[in-house]
């Protein structure tokens, strides 16, 4: 098989472009009728309906990549969702013993769009992290220092965590992985989401003026104090997700005042201030799964990503689902998988010459996926 990537040829996607929704949902499942469940596409909660109507599995960060990791039957993993998540499909349905298993056999994993990222994942490159690493170094003992990344994270920055004893959290497990960072070191140092990681080592007691905020455009030790860093347990990245970060505390006020009784329901990617009003803070699992258990007649106020929460109201009529913010978060990368890509990348998954494959370089594999392992092991 020939592996093209998406910038070859003129205008590859053109042709689909000026096709009916319609046509492109036939010619989808085609391709999956052909397939059987030797395909699987996976779908991220924030993905747009008309992709997640096509999806085998959907699921949070973490679902997903136990999805991965247990698949079995499956030739080709086509991932509706960001590049981050289809580079962990990639290093966990292709470790070295389910190659083997498949005598050598990788399993592509495709991305319909390479331009579907993550801006907060885009905040922290390893050469960034690893000279923050050498940086403190000189004012703490870095051999006391777990490396924690946020699964929104490109592999390297996984492979960073493995070769360092360090470990990979998702949203839905990050109270847990911070635990086990602490059985076994004296410090954090928490990577690219400073929101993420502040509002889970709050809930564990963990004060603010124990988590310096690391700056990698500052150009002293990350414009913190050499006290500060030597006082610290958490030490933040200075990254964040841009979708999250529009929803205020003003906007909980707002709907506490107009709605009494609301339930204020958000993902821990969103500041301090509004994660601290919350009355529930989870991952996109976790925020599905309180809505699907709530009595008729709850009303609630959502702050995640846009498609995610319209879903929410679409499917529990029952209940009385706001939007968190006046004004539209919504993730523009997630956003980018559309009926168009998906049949495209389809039809040349079908017809041999796979594009937008993701696979992530051996050496990085190697340490990445000592990472990810320990991160599932926790539970
Ligand atoms: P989940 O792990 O909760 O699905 O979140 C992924 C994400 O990118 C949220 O912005
Ligand atoms: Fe990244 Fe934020 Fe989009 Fe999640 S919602 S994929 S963190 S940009």
């Amino acid at each position: 098989m020939s592996v093209v990537t998406q910038s070859e040829g003129l205008h590859p996607l053109k042709p689909y472009k000026s096709l009916e929704n319609e046509v492109l949902q036939a010619r989808i499942e085609a391709v999956r009728r052909e397939f059987g469940d030797r395909l699987l596409i996976l779908g991220h909660h924030y993905q747009q309906d008309e992709v997640i109507a096509h999806c085998d599995l959907r699921g949070d960060s973490y679902q997903l990549s136990q999805m991965a990791a247990e698949s079995e039957s499956c030739e080709a993993i086509v991932f509706c969702g960001v590049h981050f998540m289809a580079e962990t499909a990639d290093l966990l349905a292709n470790r070295p013993d389910k190659m083997a298993a498949r005598n050598g056999v990788r399993v592509p994993v495709v991305l319909p769009d390479m331009a579907a990222g993550c801006s907060m994942a885009d905040m922290a490159a390893i050469n960034q992290v690893e000279a923050a690493w050498e940086d403190m170094g000189e004012v703490i003992d870095t051999s006391e220092v777990i490396p924690v990344t946020y699964i929104n994270s490109a592999a390297s920055l996984k492979a960073f965590c493995g070769r360092h004893g360090g470990i990979v959290c998702t949203s839905s497990n990050a109270a847990a992985v911070l635990e086990w960072a602490f059985e076994r070191g004296r410090r954090v140092f928490f990577f690219p989401d400073q929101h993420l990681g502040r509002n889970t080592a709050l809930k564990m007691g963990i004060g603010v003026d124990q988590m310096p905020v690391w700056d990698p455009y500052q150009l002293e030790l990350g414009g913190n104090t050499e006290a500060f860093l030597q006082n610290s347990k958490v030490i933040l990245w200075k990254g964040h997700c841009s979708v999250h970060q529009m929803f205020r505390p003003e906007h909980v006020a707002q709907f506490r005042q107009q709605h009494p009784g609301i339930k204020i329901l958000v993902h821990p990617e969103c500041p301090r201030e509004v994660n601290d009003l919350a009355d529930v803070s989870g991952s996109t699992g976790k925020i599905i799964k309180t809505v699907e258990e709530s009595p008729p007649g709850t009303k609630w106020a959502i702050g995640t990503e846009l498609h995610l929460v319209n879903r929410l109201k679409q499917e529990h009529p029952e209940q009385e689902i706001h939007f968190l913010s006046p004004v539209v978060c919504m993730c523009a990368t997630m956003y980018r998988i559309d009926l168009a890509h998906l049949c495209w990348s389809l039809e040349n998954l079908r017809d041999g010459h796979p594009v937008n494959v993701i696979e992530v370089e051996p050496e990085v594999t190697k340490w990445a996926l000592i990472a990810l392992e320990r991160m599932l092991a926790v539970r």
